[in-house]
């Protein structure tokens, strides 16, 4: 086994003319949380779709436990033990918890003519899947969108530790959530790690970031200005870091000189 379970080396990624990223060194230990941090249009989405064979990379190397991958689509990712928890969640409203648990993956009883989707073991495992999480499901025919914004992203993280993801990528999971269901959503990513996986998270939320991550990767317009552990940085250092820590400055400047202004009007 490689140290690294994911290692990518001077990957590049173009839309046309468009250089989403360019030239970036990254390394994923299991039993990591680790924080990728940028921007708006820093490259953070392309790269974690690269990661998730949405995008080939356009230049540059992509290993998998030390060994070099080329996924022809978020699929065959998937199915390498790669997982991916888009902030849009690819979960069905309709369907139940447990359809949407198993979506793609039915379980199957019976053979030939008689093939059909078990119901009763699939509620069963979706319902103890969601449990380990923290979340109780009283009835796991009920429709997904009858359960809240941190109880679907549970339940899609729940889904990729059941079907064996070795890695876990999380594109803001809790960008949309409030400050208890943000929490619950940060336990189940700390019991993720906890079980060996690595996980790769993107928030622009410093508090969210800071307790729970390891390392921490900063983009800038498409290029990695580098990693550091959390022993290497402070929670000042990550705040700077993230989406416009200077302009922050400026900004909270330029408003005291407003209320500077409007006290000797
Ligand atoms: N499919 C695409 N075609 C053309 N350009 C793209 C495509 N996807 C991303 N880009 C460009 O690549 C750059 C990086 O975009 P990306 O979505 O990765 O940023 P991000 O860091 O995720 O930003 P945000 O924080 O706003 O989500 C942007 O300039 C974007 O316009
Ligand atoms: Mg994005």
């Amino acid at each position: 086994m490689s140290e690294f379970i994911i290692e990518l080396k001077n990957v590049s990624r173009f839309f046309g003319s468009v250089i989403a990223l360019k030239d970036i060194n990254m390394q994923v230990k299991l039993g990591e949380v680790h924080c990728l941090l940028g921007d708006n249009g820093a490259g953070k989405s392309t790269l974690i779709k690269t990661l998730a064979g949405v995008h080939a990379p356009s230049e540059g190397e992509y290993y998998l436990d030390g060994k070099p991958v080329v996924f022809k689509s978020p699929v065959e990712a998937l199915d390498a033990g790669i997982a991916t928890v888009y902030q849009d969640l690819a979960l069905v409203p309709l369907m139940s918890v447990t359809r949407n648990f198993f979506m793609g993956r039915e379980l199957t009883t019976g053979r030939g003519i008689f093939k059909r989707f078990d119901l009763e073991k699939a509620n069963r495992i979706a319902q103890a899947g969601m449990a380990e999480m923290g979340i109780n499901v009283r009835d796991p025919s009920q429709a997904i969108g009858t359960m809240s914004g941190g109880e679907k992203q549970c339940l899609a993280i729940a889904r990729a530790i059941h079907f064996g993801a070795k890695v876990l990528i999380l594109d803001e999971p809790t960008a949309a959530l409030g400050v208890k269901q943000s929490a619950n959503v940060l336990k189940v990513v700390a019991k993720a790690k906890a079980r060996g996986l690595a996980v790769i998270l993107i928030t622009h939320n410093v508090h969210h970031a800071y307790p729970i991550a390891d390392r921490f990767t900063l983009l800038n317009r498409g290029q990695s200005l580098g990693s550091f552990l959390k022993s290497e940085v402070s929670r000042e250092d990550v705040l700077e870091m993230m989406a416009g820590g200077q302009e922050l400055d400026e900004l909270t400047a330029e408003l005291e000189e407003f209320s500077r202004l409007d006290a000797t009007a």
